[in-house]
């Protein structure tokens, strides 16, 4: 059955009426690793895995949530939101009706169904594409205009505030603005456990080289010239870590150029070398990330390959020709099992469309055709 329908019908046996049903997706990031929140480039792509939210709205002030993946309930109340997130699931959704609420929008009571298929903790965003989704849901059930990527600023409001992660913006607005076949380049307007420590980490930087980098805001402001003329201000740490911030930027720059130009052989050395910056100067990959590098590097129709967003653990992206995808699948799983003794899931993406509302034949909703909706620049 069609996912939406099978949505609706769970919905219909717990709440008892019918439901609009909305999806949000996750991502992969081609290239332009822990750069978003140092003001630098990225280049995500949504992917097919998608977080579903069917909603309908109730008559009270009351948010009732069922999550299908925590197989548990939650009531909030319009009135009296919790202004901090206290470490369950519940936190994103009730994060985000918050950060709404905060901005001036004034949302209706309503109960919700959700279910995740993106794996979580697989650094696949699905953390942004639940939070997407439903703060989408809670604004079109309310009849309030959307801006996609106002919506993408406070659910990363409500991560960084509510839910006490100091994520940048990448995974919030690619679930908003990705479009099915197109990466999306996102330059950064907004500076927004260990994710903590490294963010903190550029801060200092950037402290360290304020008065002496002209203009300085952020590390994208700063040119590899500059580090190494100052790079006695600089602790090793912070001066390796400022290296990656610095050459990943290049390389997203260059990647975008290869992609337009078709030469494929260049991404695939600049995925490496992204990923070797990631494991030794900014200390984010991990032994099992590693291996499935250098596994998927030696496979045919492989282009290139590296881990792929926060890190500590997480996913790597491999861009396989679609010719050799099957037989990367059975190989690079039997290597990595007989190198680690773990089995890897291997999902196979392309790059897919945003949050959208979706009717039984998957196409759009008529609910939102009539949406009053903008996309802002991108
Ligand atoms: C996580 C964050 C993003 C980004 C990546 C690393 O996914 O949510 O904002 O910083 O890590 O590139």
């Amino acid at each position: 059955m069609n996912r939406a329908l099978e949505l609706l019908a769970k919905f219909q046996a717990r709440f008892g009426t019918s439901a609009v049903v909305y999806r949000a997706p996750g991502r992969v990031n081609l290239i332009g690793e822990h750069t978003d929140y140092n003001d630098g480039f990225v280049l995500p792509a949504a992917i097919g895995l998608s977080c579903w939210v069917a909603i309908a709205p109730r008559k009270d002030r009351k948010l009732v949530l069922f999550s299908e993946n925590f197989a548990e309930l939650i009531e909030a109340d319009l009135d009296k939101l919790p202004l901090r997130g206290c470490d369950r699931w519940a936190d994103y959704p009730l994060g985000v009706a918050t950060t709404l609420e905060q901005a001036g929008n004034c949302l209706r009571g309503a109960n919700l169904y959700i279910s995740g298929e993106i794996p979580l903790g697989a650094g696949l965003s699905s953390s942004a594409a639940l939070e997407v989704s439903v703060g989408y849901a809670l604004l079109h059930v309310a009849h309030l205009a959307i801006d996609r990527t106002n919506l993408a600023l406070l659910c990363q409001l409500s991560e960084n505030q509510f839910v006490g992660a100091r994520c940048g913006i990448m995974d919030q607005f690619i679930s908003c603005h990705g479009r099915a076949g197109h990466a999306l380049m996102v330059k950064h307007e907004l500076g927004a456990s260990e994710y903590n420590e490294r963010s903190a980490e550029c801060e200092e930087a950037v402290r360290r080289l304020d008065g002496v980098v002209p203009g300085i805001r952020a590390l994208r402001d700063v040119t590899l010239e500059q580090l190494e003329e100052h790079r006695h201000r600089l602790t090793d740490t912070l001066y390796k870590r400022c290296r990656h911030v610095l050459t990943e930027n290049v390389r997203v720059r260059e990647a975008v150029q290869a992609f337009e130009t078709g030469e494929i052989g260049k991404i695939g050395k600049l995925m490496a070398d992204s990923h070797s910056s990631l494991q030794t100067d900014y200390e984010v990959s991990c032994r099992e990330l590693n291996i499935m590098v250098k596994i998927s590097s030696r496979q045919r129709g492989v282009y290139g390959a590296r881990m792929t967003g926060g890190g500590f653990g997480g996913c790597t992206i491999n861009l396989v020709d679609a010719a050799d995808v099957m037989e990367f699948q059975r190989r690079g799983a039997a290597e990595y099992e007989s190198e680690t003794d773990r089995q890897p899931e291997i999902y196979i993406c392309a790059a897919s469309q945003s949050v959208e509302a979706v009717d039984l034949d998957g196409g759009l909703a008529a609910g939102s055709k009539s949406g009053r909706e903008t996309r802002g620049n991108t």
